[in-house]
């Protein structure tokens, strides 16, 4: 059972706001007759009807797309900034971000209109591995990165263990290319990991989400999962495993 204001939004009809107020407002039915609680749940054989149409779930995509520095991870913004749905607008279905990027990162973020799915990979639970390169504005020693790999204090407690690996270091320049594997998401959490050891990032990217990478693709560009891929997403979360 699942209430209704989410099954309307879930079918791609509105926003979960909008769709409370089509039910407030008398336009919503089910099984024929007008329902004006909010709290309603109902079941898959249950008939509901938007201003007499019926509301069926729409079909479900799923896309990975490389974000551009620069984007916004919303479906729309009040300053009018780019966002990423700017970037499909041959796709119908309501389509929102899975988790989110910075503005100022790029790199691997889904897309879908699957709300259970995008809940299941974004719970902290699951922990699926987000790896992210990082250029710093400076060198870290050795010890800090065994820092980073073993926990660190943020002030929204302390990380997860992580995995850290030097990329390349610049010593003319004065800068470092990091590599680093987390399984949470904490807002600017790599951001904040590296501050914490005392470098700013300069810039960061997002190169694999689980086991998907960027190959074939240059920022701004996308393509949709396989079927296979969404399976094996799920599994993951689920399981932890790859089966
Ligand atoms: N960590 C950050 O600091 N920024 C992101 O966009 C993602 C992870």
């Amino acid at each position: 059972m699942e209430r209704l204001q989410k099954v309307i939004a879930q079918a791609g009809f509105a926003s979960r706001r909008k769709a409370e107020q089509l039910i407030i407002e008398g336009k919503v039915t089910v099984n024929g007759k007008v329902v004006k609680e909010l709290g309603t749940k109902v079941s898959a054989s249950d008939k509901v009807e938007v201003s007499g149409v019926p509301v069926e779930g729409q079909e479900k995509v799923y896309f990975l797309f490389y974000k551009p520095r620069g984007v916004i991870s919303a479906v729309s913004d009040d300053k009018n900034r780019k966002v990423v749905t700017d970037y499909f607008p041959f796709v119908e279905q309501r389509i929102f971000p899975v988790g989110r990027l910075d503005y100022d990162t790029s790199g691997l973020l889904l897309l879908t209109n699957d709300g259970e799915f995008a809940n299941l990979l974004t719970h902290p639970r699951y922990e699926i591995d987000k790896t992210y390169v990082a250029r710093l504005n400076g060198i870290p020693q050795r010890y800090m990165l065994k820092q980073l790999a073993s926990g660190i204090k943020l002030e929204d407690g302390k990380t997860a263990p992580a995995k850290v690996k030097e990329i390349s270091v610049d010593k003319k320049k004065q800068r470092a290319t990091i590599e680093i594997t987390i399984h949470e998401g904490r807002n600017r959490q790599v951001r904040r990991m590296f501050e914490a050891i005392g470098f700013e990032v300069q810039k960061l990217k997002r190169e694999r989400y689980a086991f998907l990478t960027l190959k074939g693709l240059n920022a701004g560009e996308l393509r949709e999962l396989t079927a296979h891929e969404v399976k094996q997403l799920r599994t993951l979360a689920e399981t932890g495993m790859l089966r």
